[in-house]
């Protein structure tokens, strides 16, 4: 049990790599905070979560993560209702498909918006309660942690996602940028960039036969990823297992890359 007298937020908990990571972290001890906006989905993971432990892990609270004053709010509400914050995931984030020439600037704020600016906004306001519980901290120091999911895309630019591409490779770089600043209070920021995972956001084109058997192809692992496999890293980076990794990316894509 890595996660004993640990709370964690995790943005984007309705699904997929989100969820599975608030499962992985509670199974583990943790009460996690599901963060997203359609209340409906987080009602439904932290119902699965506390049905699973038979005990109350999880707890929602609906915010969109681009925008400031639903960040501060969320801050106001961990600080209230919890007090102290010791790990924080940001997972959540999307993307839309377009060719640079033809992208709208609307949709390239958007994209950035939701994948980089909502990293630097969540880090910003929560990284203040995970400081602000270090200072009174006097026997030892807990282990706290920040984990950025970024993504392959930050380190190859896909096709058809320049704006993705873009801010995932500013994830990777800001989780540096951040790591240096909270090394002051020993707390670790690292990235997690993973490949193709089957999740809702890559399950229309997966459902693509042709899609589905090229990114095969193209994985030295010859398929796609699940997103437990992706929690099982979150977790490792976020665990006292990893308390000598900070302002690194650990990526995960089946060996992508490689090819
Ligand atoms: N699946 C992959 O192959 C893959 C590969 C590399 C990286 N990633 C990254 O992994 C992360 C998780 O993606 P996923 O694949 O698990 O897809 P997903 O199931 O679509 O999860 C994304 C989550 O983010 C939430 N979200 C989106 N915009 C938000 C906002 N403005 N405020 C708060 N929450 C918001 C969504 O819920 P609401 O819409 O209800 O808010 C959703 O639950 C993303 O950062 C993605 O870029 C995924």
């Amino acid at each position: 049990m890595r996660f004993t007298h640990t709370t964690a937020v995790i943005t984007g908990a309705g699904s997929g790599i989100g969820k599975a990571a608030a499962i992985r972290l509670a199974k583990e001890g943790a009460e996690v905070i599901l963060v997203g906006r359609t209340l409906s989905k987080l009602e439904a993971s932290a119902d699965e979560i506390n049905s699973l432990l038979n005990r109350k892990a999880a707890s929602v609270f609906q915010a969109d993560v681009t925008n400031e004053k639903s960040v501060q709010e969320l801050a106001l509400f961990v600080d209230s209702n919890f007090g102290d914050l010791h790990i924080l995931i940001n997972n959540a984030g999307g993307s839309a498909q377009s060719r640079i020439l033809d992208t709208p600037e609307t949709e390239w704020n958007e994209v950035q918006n939701v994948n980089l600016k909502s990293v630097f906004l969540v880090s910003k306001e929560l990284g203040k309660i995970m400081a602000a519980g270090v200072k009174h901290e006097v026997l030892e120091r807990k282990n706290r942690s920040i984990v950025n999911v970024a993504s392959l895309s930050g380190h190859q630019a896909g096709a058809h996602i320049p704006h993705y591409s873009s801010a995932k490779a500013g994830v990777i770089n800001f989780t540096k940028s951040l790591a240096l600043e909270m090394a002051a209070f020993g707390i670790r920021v690292n990235s997690v960039s993973p490949g193709f995972v089957e999740t809702p956001l890559t399950e229309d084109g997966l459902q693509n036969e042709k899609f589905a058997a090229a990114i095969a192809r193209n994985t030295a692992l010859g398929r796609v990823g699940k997103a437990d496999e992706i929690a099982n890293i979150i977790a490792f980076a976020a665990s006292p297992e990893a308390s000598y990794m900070t302002g690194t990316d650990i990526l995960a894509d089946g060996g992508w890359l490689i090819k």
